[in-house]
């Protein structure tokens, strides 16, 4: 039982009640889209609070610029990600799905599309389609809520959430479509599959999507993918919000986001990107650190400006024309930054660079020292 190699059509659907909230807690099935909460914990919120208005929204909006692991999965298992969504839609008593979903995933689009329309039996729910702007912080939870409420695909303050206060002020479930995928296995099978949808990107021979057992080790994974195409400086883990790790330390870890905690780390939205041995880890991240600065939503100033700020300084660093305190400057404002947003952006930014200052401190000294010969 795989999330990527079953069949895909329509099938009954299978008779779950609210006991079914007990199931996912006890097969510990946790968030795909980068948090990994767990799912009976949000279920049970919107259950306690539905009275048949709550509203379930499907999150195929997948910013990521690494991920591609949602869009295979909704081209690949459309009924699969719809079974999920209307076997909550009954558990909660939802009136409403909203398939929120990347407007430039067109394919992806297409097949939720196609899918939808095979489906003849009397659903238990509405549903309708949003297509996302594609920007980073669209994916986030509160601001699938405002664009599907008021056309604005930008976070807004927390409470209420959405699971109190959500689409149409009803509760609200927003769901990665990887996480109701699982579901609906598990509705099935009664038990979830155990794995997980990685996607390798950056110096993998083979990158792309697979889906691995969540015993599998990310070198494992990358023997899958053909191995590494050079020598590696390191893996990020975790997409953008994640952290930079040795490659010796990332190779041994199991892909499993319990695991990963335990070490102190994130598989986040399931993306292990690695870097070349022949790359700059400084010029990486100053690039990565100038995307997600012109991703704020600009509404909160910690995060508008703070982020600005800490881009404009790491590209300095990387460009060898550091002003003299400009490393001491990104550490002190990496801490003011933190929690300082409405949303986790700013949050998620730091955390990827406290780890660049961390691993790749040698290589930040040397260029804030203007020299630019390779440490590698
Ligand atoms: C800036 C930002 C961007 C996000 N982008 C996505 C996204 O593209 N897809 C996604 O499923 N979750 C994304 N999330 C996480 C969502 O807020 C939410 O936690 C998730 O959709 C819940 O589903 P899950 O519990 O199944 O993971 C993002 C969060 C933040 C802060
Ligand atoms: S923290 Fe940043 S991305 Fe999040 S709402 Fe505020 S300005 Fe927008």
């Amino acid at each position: 039982m795989r999330l990527l190699d079953g069949p895909d059509r329509p099938a009954p659907l299978p008779n779950v009640g609210s006991g079914f909230i007990d199931a996912l807690e006890r097969a510990g099935l946790a968030g795909r889209g980068g948090a990994g909460f767990p799912t009976a914990v949000k279920w049970r919120a919107v259950a306690q609070r539905s009275r048949g208005d709550a509203v379930i929204v499907v999150n195929g909006a997948e910013g990521e610029p690494q991920s591609k692991k949602d869009r295979v999965l909704m081209s690949a298992r459309p009924h699969l990600i719809l079974d999920g969504a209307f076997i909550a839609a009954r558990v909660l008593r939802a009136r409403r799905i909203v398939l929120y979903i990347g407007e430039r995933h067109e394919a992806a689009l297409a097949s939720m599309l196609r899918a939808l329309s095979q489906r003849s039996e009397p659903e238990p729910a509405l549903v309708t389609v949003a297509a996302t702007p594609a920007r980073y912080v669209a994916g986030a939870e509160a601001a699938a809520v405002h664009f599907i409420n008021e056309g604005l695909a930008t976070p807004t303050n927390l409470p209420p959430y959405p699971f109190e206060r959500g689409v149409d002020g009803a509760p609200t479930l927003v769901q990665n479509v990887e996480t109701l995928a699982h579901a609906a296995l598990l509705a099935r099978h009664g038990q979830a599959p155990g794995t997980v949808l990685v996607t390798l990107a950056g110096g993998v021979v083979r990158p792309g999507v697979i889906e691995v057992d969540s015993e599998t080790t990310i070198g494992e994974a990358l023997s899958r993918a053909g191995g590494m195409a050079e020598s590696p400086k390191a893996v990020l883990l975790g997409g953008y919000f994640g952290s930079w790790v040795e490659p010796e330390r990332a190779l041994q870890l199991a892909i499993d986001h319990e695991s990963m905690r335990r070490h102190g780390l994130g598989l986040g939205c399931g993306v292990i990107g690695v870097l070349p041995a022949s790359r700059c880890p400084v010029c990486e991240t100053a690039g990565i650190m100038r995307y997600l600065a012109g991703e704020s939503s600009a509404q909160c100033g910690p995060c508008f400006f703070g982020l600005r700020a800490l881009a404009d300084a790491c590209t300095r660093i990387a460009d060898g024309r550091a002003n003299p305190d400009d490393l001491t400057r990104l550490q002190r404002w990496t801490a003011d930054v933190r929690g300082r947003g409405a949303c986790r952006h700013p949050d998620g930014a730091v955390i990827f660079l406290s780890s660049a200052l961390n691993l790749f401190a040698s290589e930040f000294a040397q260029h804030q020292a203007h020299d630019l010969r390779r440490t590698a």
